[in-house]
C-alpha cells in the first residue's frame, strides 16, 4: 500500500522549523491583579497552548497532552497592555515525548521596548485514540544550535524521568 504523505514525512522526520511557532496576545485587565501585573497561571495558560500547538505540528495525527512543566521563574513583570510575545520550538524528541522551548517577553508598546521575561520547558506526550502514547517523527537537526539544544533537551528529560521515579517509589 503506498504511504500517505503525512506518513512519508513521518518516517523521514520533521525540522524544528517545521513546527516551531509565536504568538503574541495583548494583555487585558481580565487576566492581571488589581495593581496591573498579569497572573502568573495566565502566561502559564498561553505557554502551554503554543507548546501544545508546537507539538501537534509535529505529531500530526495524534492526540496531544501535557506530561509536564519545568519550574520557572518570572525575572520581570508583565502588566496590563503589554503584548505578551512567546516564541516556541522543540528542542528534543524521544519516542512518544517531546520537549517545547518557550521563550517569553513582555513589549511596552507605548515604548516599543520588549523585557526578557523567561522560559518555559514544556513536556508533551503523543496519544493515539485510546489515549496510549505513540511514536512521533524524529527531530531531524539542521545546525549546530540545535544538535546543542537536543543534547540539553535529552539531559533535562532524564532528570525529568529520574524524579518521576523518585516520587513512584515514594523517595
Ligand atoms: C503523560 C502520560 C500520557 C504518560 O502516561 P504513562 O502511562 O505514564 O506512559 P509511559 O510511562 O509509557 O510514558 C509515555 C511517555 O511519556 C513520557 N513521560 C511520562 N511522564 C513524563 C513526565 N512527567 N515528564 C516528561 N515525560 C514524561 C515517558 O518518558 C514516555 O516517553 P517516550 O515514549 O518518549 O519514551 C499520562 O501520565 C497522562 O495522561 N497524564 C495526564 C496528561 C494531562 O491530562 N495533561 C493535562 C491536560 S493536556
Amino acid at each position: 500500500m503506498t504511504d500517505t504523505i503525512e506518513a512519508q514525512s513521518n518516517k523521514a522526520g520533521k525540522t524544528v522549523s517545521e513546527s516551531a511557532a509565536e504568538t503574541t496576545v495583548v494583555m487585558l485587565p481580565s487576566d492581571a491583579n488589581p495593581l496591573g501585573n498579569v497572573f502568573g497561571g495566565m502566561i502559564l495558560k498561553h505557554v502551554d497552548l503554543i507548546a501544545g500547538l508546537v507539538a501537534k505540528r509535529h505529531a500530526g495525527h495524534a492526540n496531544i497532552v501535557t506530561a509536564s512543566m519545568d519550574s520557572m521563574t518570572f525575572s520581570k513583570p508583565v502588566y496590563i497592555g503589554n503584548a505578551l510575545i512567546l516564541k516556541a520550538r522543540l528542542n528534543y524528541v524521544k519516542r512518544s515525548s517531546m520537549e517545547v522551548e518557550v521563550d517569553i517577553e513582555a513589549e511596552d508598546l507605548n515604548k516599543s521596548q520588549k523585557v526578557y521575561t523567561g522560559t518555559a520547558y514544556v513536556s508533551l506526550v503523543a496519544l493515539d485514540e485510546k489515549g496510549k502514547p505513540i511514536e512521533v517523527p524524529k527531530l531531524i537537526l539542521q545546525n549546530k544550535e540545535e544538535e546543542e539544544r537536543y543534547a540539553e533537551g535529552e539531559s533535562r528529560m532524564q532528570i525529568r524521568l529520574d524524579n518521576r521515579k523518585k516520587r513512584k517509589i515514594g523517595v
